[in-house]
């Protein structure tokens, strides 16, 4: 027998589809799994001592924003490596409606400025699913790629950031980017309906975006339309968008916000089971944390967005339009998803924003007493100064972070946001808090059921067929870890520290991270659909 390339010797293999985990070891050759089994006599390249330790295959986050990550400046190095030092070797990236294509060439400059808060470093917004695959497969990839298309750039790509309904012609226009993003590659669709410009999208407008998907064969996940007050007529959308579009539905990061809504998951899982029971292929992630993150604009009723930044920063230095904007934040209401008024700018904290770093990690309230304003205001001023602010905000309970997580189709994504400052340190602790914190120390459910919610349940829900269990003939991604200590060590104040017991990690058959460290080697790639 000729050699392995390498053989991981002395774990215990957890493969993915929830069955015990029992000693083996991993031959791997060309890239591939070729033997699972005793290999103790076995001639390798590279040997991997995985004594003690758990061998599992590579980690899917399902819920990621690192569409351009890759093309990051270096400086930026620690948030490019944040993924694959939790053992994660493929992103479902494109989520929350928000993908750097396909756009008409009059919309590029206008919605590359827009989302270049959420793709810090990015070079480029493109015409094309086909253009940005081939301009980010010039950058080393960490990990593979597995991109969606966004219904806001879709929209955007067309019409722009307006607030109303496309005309016949333009919503044909976006039918067939989308459906030339999915000849091309494009894993399955994503919508972002609280925010601009997705949330000026009607319900019809992306049941006709889900046909072209379900036409494919490929999934839709929603960031859907509210996830506080009006959650299960946002549930119910999700649904019938996924019954008329023909196409399975994934609900992003399930979550009840505001303080009202805490203890409504079980409405809310029950209503999703109900949907299953009948047949339904509905499916959910979750990330697990009790904070979410997202544009701090998001905070504010949609009309003050429409039109993009320009027309935001105006609105708010108009003292009389800013009166009426804090009315409404502060009321709330029934008509989009308010947050504030369920929270309070005391739980709003600032992530990223490049005019004030030095608010970073701090929250609208300490803000507010540093400029000596109101807390609505110390917003206005942040967001007039860069409107691209990104916010955490604390605004779920954890009993419903666990219940959600512990369902038995909830799969983990880690909703990381790829930005400087204080971004949330989901980023880069999501994976290693599952299996440390919410497997082992509070046993949520056990390792082999936490590793198949990060592998073969993700896989299947995305057509990631070579991936996601480990057997003869599936791809070479895979993770060491160990089991007694792996845990995440990233937090609020320091968001980007890699997790502990994170040993080893296989991209492509090609080893990344040894002893814990990055090696250097960069093998990731954009995969295809199955
Ligand atoms: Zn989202
Ligand atoms: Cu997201």
């Amino acid at each position: 027998m000729t050699a392995f390339d390498v053989v991981i010797r002395g774990g215990e293999v957890v493969d993915g589809t929830g069955a015990a985990r029992r000693a083996a070891d991993v031959g791997i050759r060309g890239g591939g799994v070729e033997v699972v089994d005793d290999l103790s006599g076995a001639d390798a390249a590279e040997v991997i001592d995985a004594t003690g330790k758990v061998v599992a295959p590579g980690f899917i986050d399902v819920h990621a924003h690192t569409d351009l990550t890759a093309s990051m400046p270096d400086k930026y190095g620690t948030i490019k490596t944040a993924s694959l030092l939790q053992g994660v070797t493929t992103e479902v990236c494109g989520n929350c409606g928000f993908t750097p294509f396909p756009l008409e060439p009059s919309r590029r400059e206008e919605f590359k400025g827009f989302l270049s808060g959420l793709f810090a470093g990015q070079r480029g917004g493109f015409a094309t699913f086909a253009e940005y695959r081939e301009a980010i497969g010039e950058f080393d990839l960490a990990v593979n790629l597995a991109p969606l298309v966004g219904h806001g750039s879709l929209r955007a790509g067309v019409m722009g950031m307006e607030d109303r309904p496309p005309s016949e012609d333009e919503l044909a226009r976006m039918e067939a980017a989308a459906d030339r993003c999915f000849e091309e590659g494009a894993f399955g669709l994503s919508s972002g309906l609280i925010y601009p410009p997705g949330v000026y999208g009607q319900t019809e407008e992306v049941i006709a975006l889900a046909k072209v998907a379900g036409r494919h064969g490929r999934p839709y996940a929603t960031h859907m339309r509210d996830e506080a007050d009006r959650i299960v007529a946002a549930i119910e959308e999700a649904l019938r968008i996924g019954r008329e579009g023909n196409t399975g539905v994934e609900i992003s990061h399930h979550k009840l916000a505001g303080r009202n809504n805490w203890g409504r998951s079980e409405e809310t899982l029950g209503m999703i089971e109900r949907a299953r029971d009948s047949g339904v292929d509905v499916t959910i992630d979750v990330y697990p944390y009790t904070a979410g993150s997202t544009y701090l604009a998001a905070a504010l009723p949609p009309w003050v967005n429409a039109g993009g930044a320009p027309a935001l920063v105006e609105r708010l230095r108009d003292p009389d339009t800013r009166r009426r904007i804090d009315k409404e934040v502060e009321a709330g209401s029934d008509e989009w998803q308010s947050l504030v008024d369920k929270v309070g700018w005391e739980s709003v904290v600032i992530a990223t924003t490049s005019a004030h770093p030095e608010f970073e990690g701090k929250s609208i309230v300490q803000v507010a007493e540093a400029m000596a304003v109101a807390p609505f205001d110390a917003a206005c001023q942040l967001l007039v100064a860069d409107p691209k602010v990104l916010m955490i905000i604390h605004m779920m309970d954890e009993a419903d972070v666990q219940r959600i997580m512990a369902a038995p189709y909830a799969m983990i994504g880690s909703d990381g946001v790829p930005t400087p400052g204080k971004p949330h340190p989901r980023i880069a602790g999501c994976f290693a808090r599952v299996l440390g914190h919410y497997s082992r120390e509070i046993n949520l459910f056990p390792l082999e059921e936490a590793v198949r919610k990060m592998t073969s349940l993700p896989a299947g829900r995305f057509g990631l067929k070579d991936r996601g269990t480990i057997a003869r003939g599936k791809i070479a991604d895979l993770v060491v870890f160990a089991p007694t200590t792996v845990i995440d060590r990233a937090t609020y104040d320091d968001p980007l520290v890699p997790p502990a017991g994170v040993d080893a990690v296989v991209v492509g058959g090609k080893v990344a991270v040894r002893g814990g460290a990055d090696t250097g080697v960069r093998s990731g790639r954009v995969l295809s659909p199955a």
